[in-house]
């Protein structure tokens, strides 16, 4: 393998419990990505980075692990992972375990035993206070609302959970602690894991006294014993991607600095979280484009030889792009095009999210109909409070971790071909239009696009190491750039929004460039540029 191999990668991520069933219990499991691996192989991807399959009460869907070395039973078995990493490498796609080091559930056995006493060897696995009833130390709140602090009667102590009150935090501070989490890293990759996502990994050396989570001194020490012990061992060459929601173009290079001491990319959220009011991703505002096209830029300039990023619109905790900023109706398909091209493009590594690469869209549900506990919780404190539900509902629509959630749409089968059973969640009902056995067919398909993007990406240097300059940066609809290095100019050029605009595309595109990519069909006019219409052109540097 290639050092710094993810550099040029494409990643894909999947979700299990949504991607494919295999034995009709309504639940997508591990035999059903093994079946679905020609799919990804065909889609040219080099690497899936696998949402939790651990063994786990499911209070977060497995972001709350009751055992590392196990596997949630209604995904499978270990024997059933094994075969799923050799069946991958077969066609070159490695596996990216999301590791959760943060917190674990509180049904783990660490906990169990940990609230027993506080002589318990592993009570200071745990971050605990000591309080009245009634009293938490201080006014926390969980991520996902309510106190962080929850109290143990037979201890009189508090415990800290930046998630729900199911995941404790783990005190990375206890040396015993980090040791068995090295462990439990070291024991994936002697499977033959091809690396790890690291969930909330900013937030390992919290101080919840002083109610500082993220940038502490010890994080990066942490970060680093983490890596030398375990994935940042040189020969194995590894990929690690560092869930950093703090990470800022500044700090970047500490997380992914390119001697290889910690992590191999930041995956940052700040373009994600700009149509929300303050960081209340409930408290919807419309996207300032200005801003957008600043931010993506400045993280691709100031991280340039410095560090490495992730590339990305969605996730299992985001919605569907198109029907985000993109159109779900009729320009579906050119604008989940328009956001592949803008993307792709740019400097970093690019992660698709299963669906995206048909243009899948957000799902609206009765409230009984969402899973997701962020969801149901926001629902009750919101309406607790007073909010019209109306206007809860909206938020929910637009923002509901459930809209990346829907199963997978494979056919137009009933069930869309993700089960033969009854779906855990309610899959959309735009499959028989939105599937991937008819976009695997059509060269025109969303999927047939992102296929191209990826192979470019592999075929054109320029798109892995060139210098990124933003155009047109005032442009109220159109984002621009180019990337260059020695030999070779790309150039991108989207309009942003559903109204046709006027680029001047000389200005812009060197004569003697080739069009690379385009997301219409027929040419067009040369400036005239249509809805959501997205060109790639690629200009030799003659020297
Ligand atoms: C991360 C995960 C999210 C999870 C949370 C707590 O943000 O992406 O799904 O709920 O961490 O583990
Ligand atoms: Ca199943």
């Amino acid at each position: 393998m290639e050092k710094q191999w993810w550099k040029k990668a494409v990643i894909y991520q999947v979700y299990p419990r949504s991607f494919q069933d295999t034995n009709g219990d309504g639940i997508g499991d591990i035999p059903g990505i093994i079946k679905r691996l020609d799919y990804l192989e065909d889609l040219g991807v080099d690497a899936i980075w696998l949402s939790p399959v651990y063994q786990s009460p499911q209070d977060d869907n497995r972001y709350d692990i009751s055992d590392y070395q196990d596997i949630y039973p209604p995904f499978g078995t270990i024997q059933n992972m094994e075969e799923l990493i050799v069946e991958a490498q077969k066609r070159h796609i490695g596996i990216i375990m999301d590791l959760v080091l943060n917190h674990s559930s509180d049904e783990h056995f660490w906990f169990q035993e940990a609230k027993k006493s506080r002589n318990n060897p592993y009570h200071d696995y745990y971050v605990w206070r000591d309080g009245e009833e009634g009293c938490p130390p201080n006014d926390m709140q969980s991520g996902f609302g309510g106190s962080a602090w929850e109290w143990v009667p037979e201890l009189r102590q508090y415990y800290f959970h930046q998630f729900s009150i199911k995941q404790p935090d783990l005190n990375w501070y206890n040396p015993a602690l980090r040791q068995e989490l090295y462990d439990v890293v070291n024991w994936w990759i002697d499977k033959g894991v091809a690396g790890f996502r690291l969930d909330v990994i900013d937030q390992i050396a919290k101080d919840p006294d002083t109610g500082s989570i993220t940038d502490n001194p010890n994080l990066h020490p942490f970060i680093k014993e983490l890596s030398r012990n375990t994935f940042g061992k040189v020969d194995l060459n590894l990929v690690s991607v560092g869930e950093t929601w703090s990470a800022t173009p500044e700090n970047a290079p500490l997380f992914s600095n390119p001697d290889g001491s910690e992590l191999s990319m930041v995956f940052q959220f700040e373009h994600m979280v700009l149509d929300q009011q303050g960081r209340v991703k409930w408290d919807l505002t419309p996207l300032p484009f200005i801003q957008l096209k600043q931010t993506l830029s400045t993280w691709q300039t100031a991280l340039h030889g410095k560090a490495w990023n992730s590339l990305f619109w969605d996730n299992h905790d985001l919605p569907r792009i198109v029907s985000r900023w993109g159109d779900e109706g009729e320009y579906r398909v050119i604008s989940a095009k328009m956001f592949a091209t803008l993307l792709h493009g740019m400097e970093g590594t690019p992660y698709i999210y299963q669906g995206e690469e048909l243009g899948m869209t957000n799902i609206r549900l009765p409230i009984e109909g969402y899973r997701d506990l962020e969801t149901r919780n926001i629902y009750r404190f919101r309406m607790k409070q007073g909010y019209p539900e109306e206007e809860i509902m909206r938020s929910i629509y637009a923002q509901s971790r459930d809209n990346a959630r829907t199963p997978m749409q494979w056919d137009d089968s009933a069930q869309a071909g993700f089960t033969t059973g009854e779906p855990w969640i309610a899959v959309n009902p735009n499959y028989k239009q939105i599937n991937a056995a008819a976009q695997v067919r059509d060269e025109h398909s969303v999927y047939s696009y992102y296929k191209k993007l990826i192979r470019l990406r592999k075929e054109i240097p320029v798109i892995v190491d060139g210098v990124y300059e933003l155009l047109l940066a005032e442009d109220p609809s159109v984002f621009a750039y180019t990337r260059t290095n020695d030999t070779q100019k790309l150039i991108v050029i989207c309009n942003f929004y559903g109204q046709e605009c006027e680029i001047d595309i000389p200005a812009l595109v060197p004569e003697g460039s080739e069009l690379l990519l385009a997301n219409y069909e027929d040419e067009g006019t040369m400036n005239q540029f249509r809805p959501y219409e997205a060109r790639m052109y690629l200009f030799p540097i003659t020297v």
